[in-house]
């Protein structure tokens, strides 16, 4: 018989795009994810985690300059909603963490508490740093390089 998992995991989404259609992929995915508030980005080294979260921030309108979280472990960017709602969007680049313990140090369970409030989106990189802090449901979203120009992601809800 089988064992179901206390993490139940749905496939949202599955979509193959390149940087010609990237802005259709955006709103595709924003359709079927937006009401979400946790985002885990996982993907190799240049996969385009930063480029897609990018073009989303463009979509939403983010207000600030959208920098690269290179050296910031978390950037802080705004856009307002429908009825002209200030949303914050917390973009967190865990690549250079070490463990769990670090992403606490570093003020990553506040992002990530306002997110499960529904008072902010997180939009994760390397979320494997730190997995323990992710609390289902959340979004695991997965790029792949399939060439140099094409890439696929795929959607997964975690949790209910
Ligand atoms: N379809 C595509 N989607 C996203 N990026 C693409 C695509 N095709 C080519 N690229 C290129 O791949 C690179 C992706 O870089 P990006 O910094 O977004 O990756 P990353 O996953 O954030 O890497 P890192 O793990 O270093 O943070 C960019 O140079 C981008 O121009
Ligand atoms: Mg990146």
């Amino acid at each position: 018989m089988p064992v179901s998992s206390p993490l139940m995991e749905d496939l949202l989404l599955q979509i193959s795009y390149t940087l010609t259609d990237i802005d259709e992929a955006v709103v595709k995915f924003w359709d079927v994810c937006g009401s979400y508030h946790v985002f885990a980005f996982s993907g190799d080294l240049g996969a385009g985690k930063t480029t897609f979260i990018h073009k989303l921030c463009d979509y939403l309108h983010v207000q600030d300059a959208v920098s690269s979280p290179t050296f910031a472990l978390i950037n802080e960017y705004h856009f307002s909603g429908q009825n002209g709602k200030d949303n914050t969007i917390f973009h967190l680049d865990w690549y250079r963490l070490r463990d769990t313990a670090e992403a606490i140090n570093a003020g990553m369970e506040d992002c990530l508490a306002q997110a499960c409030r529904g008072a902010a989106f997180c939009f994760i990189e390397w979320p494997e740093k730190a997995q323990e802090l992710l609390q289902p449901p959340y979004l695991w979203i997965n790029i792949e390089t399939m060439d140099i120009t094409r890439r696929e992601m795929t959607v997964k809800r975690v949790g209910k």
